[in-house]
């Protein structure tokens, strides 16, 4: 179970910031998002995708992680993209339907209460950090994944104290994509607690990290 840990009354995110943000967003997402793909690809091949198995997209946007998942999974793999901004998943639907992908289903709602059905085999988190510091979404993300499951989650951070214009670059972009800064000393923090053998690594002049992990086995029946 992820909890958080601040004492303090935590300035999270804030839904309606954030599906403000993403709908005027939305019509140029793909363009500023073109300097960090060689990012996503990286992301999807840490997953380390089997034919036939199912994926979380959590919070999928336009559906720009769609065409390396299929990949990854295959035409008979499932991709289940979880979104709550309608902006922005309509611009996966459209996807979808261009592509003509099969087994993609495209939920929008909240990451906290997506009705997925079934377990999953991994799940991404590209640039989400507004979920990444929602307890409640990435319990319920959890819960829909099989034991063994890989998680990958990507995103900005603060670079170190003394790397000014990077934060400063970070900072920028932050404000166009988050809707509250509070955790991006470590965005991975929450997501780690219900992971094992957690790796981390930070890339692009520290502005950015991966983290990547696996959910846990079940204890071994004793006697
Ligand atoms: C920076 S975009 C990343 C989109 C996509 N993962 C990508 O790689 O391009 C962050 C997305 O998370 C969505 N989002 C934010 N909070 C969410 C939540 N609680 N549940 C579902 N989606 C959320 C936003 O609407 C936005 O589309």
């Amino acid at each position: 179970m992820i909890v958080s840990s601040s004492a303090k009354p935590p300035r999270g995110p804030d839904r309606a910031a954030a599906l403000s943000q993403y709908r005027r967003r939305a019509g140029i997402y793909d363009l500023e998002l073109a300097l960090f793909e060689p990012l996503r690809r990286k992301a999807v091949d840490r997953l380390a995708l089997q034919r036939g198995e199912t994926v979380l997209d959590v919070g999928c946007g336009t559906g720009l992680s769609l065409a390396l998942l299929k990949q990854g999974v295959g035409a008979s793999g499932h991709i289940i993209g979880i979104e709550q901004s309608p902006e922005m998943i309509a611009r996966a639907r459209a996807r979808v339907a261009q592509h003509r992908y099969r087994h993609v289903r495209l939920m929008c709602a909240p990451a906290e209460e997506a009705p997925i059905v079934g377990l999953a085999d991994a799940a991404l988190f590209h640039f989400t950090h507004d979920i990444l510091r929602r307890p409640e979404a990435l319990n319920h993300v959890l819960q829909h994944l099989k034991p063994g499951a890989r998680v990958v989650a990507t995103g900005l951070q603060w670079a170190a104290v003394w790397a000014l214009p990077v934060n400063l670059a970070v900072l920028g972009a932050a404000l166009r994509s988050v809707s509250s800064l509070q955790g991006l000393r470590r965005p991975w923090s929450l997501l780690a607690q219900g992971l094992e053998a957690v790796e981390v690594q930070s890339l692009m002049l520290g502005a950015v990290f991966l983290a990547e992990g696996s959910c846990p086995m079940p204890a071994p029946a004793l006697g």
